[in-house]
């Protein structure tokens, strides 16, 4: 199911909270020399100009990255994610917003790999133009990622971090994100895994977290963030969360410090909330 387009999207509010974890997890890897890879299994087209074609037809980033945009007040973690996005609008006019590779790219050092996987023929375009000159690092792949993640478990460098975005378009997706949680558990038990969910009043959206947390003798945090009520009669997503597997120790307080100020910053009414809930092993 191809008709899915990441652009309509680009800089929302679900972008912001996948985005701002993301980058506190490659934050958390380069802590240490040794390298890591990283391993994006719907990557998207990379990065996305705001200004031109689908990212204008319901300039969803307005009310999403456009909110955190001009703030000077911001906790310095979420400050860091904004100055990332930043670095990418030199004439400091919110004009281009970084997807999943290009925030992975940018932090990576030159012994860390970093591995794309895009389905949709124009996307894999893009990013195979965009890293090009970095072969090296970085290697874009078209086809399935839910299949090419087999073949890179564990990561030569033993240290890795799996970011699993698929858009849920095809229901069967979420059946699929939970088995290669699983297999790839059974393959490199000791990697960080982040998996973005949404929303949604179907049955499968509301069912995945619980499905995830089930997975046995794993160590979770499940960050989530609602922009407006869960039981609106208007159809859509109403938020989104992370569900992170093996994170880093600092990260849950981290999110209890900025999660709350995402959610009067990104609130569509008064519904808005966050939860953060981690496996007993984190909670302590
Ligand atoms: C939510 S978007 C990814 C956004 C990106 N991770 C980011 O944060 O910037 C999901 C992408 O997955 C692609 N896709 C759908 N099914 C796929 C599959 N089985 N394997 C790889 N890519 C897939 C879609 O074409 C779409 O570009």
């Amino acid at each position: 199911m191809l008709s899915y387009r990441h652009a309509f999207h680009a800089g929302n509010h679900a972008d912001v909270l996948k985005h701002f974890v993301l980058v506190r997890l490659l934050r958390h890897l380069a802590l240490k020399d040794k390298p890591f890879a990283v391993i994006d299994t719907h990557a998207g087209a990379g990065a996305y100009g705001l200004d031109a074609g689908y990212a204008t037809r319901n300039a969803e980033h307005e009310a999403g990255i456009g909110r955190l945009w001009t703030r000077t007040d911001l906790p310095p973690a979420l400050a860091d994610y904004v100055d990332l996005v930043r670095g990418m609008n030199a004439a400091g006019k919110l004009t281009f917003y970084p997807g999943s590779p290009y925030l992975a790219a940018k932090l990576l050092r030159p012994q860390d790999r970093l591995r794309l996987f895009e389905m949709h023929p124009t996307d894999v375009e893009l990013l195979g133009k965009t890293f090009q000159d970095d072969g090296r690092r970085v290697i874009v792949t078209r086809g399935d990622g839910f299949a090419g993640l087999k073949s890179l478990l564990p990561p030569p460098s033993r240290r890795g971090l799996v970011l699993i975005d698929p858009s849920y378009e095809d229901k069967a997706d979420y059946p699929r994100v939970v088995e290669a949680l699983k297999d790839s558990l059974k393959r490199f038990p000791t990697g960080i895994y982040a998996i973005w969910y949404p929303h949604l009043a179907r049955t499968e959206a509301r069912r995945l977290p619980e499905r995830l947390r089930a997975i046995h003798g794993v160590a979770w945090l499940d960050a989530s963030l609602s922009v407006r009520k869960p039981a609106t009669a208007e159809p859509g997503m109403t938020g989104s969360g992370m569900f992170i597997v093996n994170p880093p120790w600092t990260l849950a307080a981290t999110l209890r410090e900025c999660l709350p100020e995402l959610k009067s910053i990104l609130a569509l009414d008064s519904g808005s909330s966050f939860h953060i809930e981690a496996s007993p092993e984190q909670s302590q």
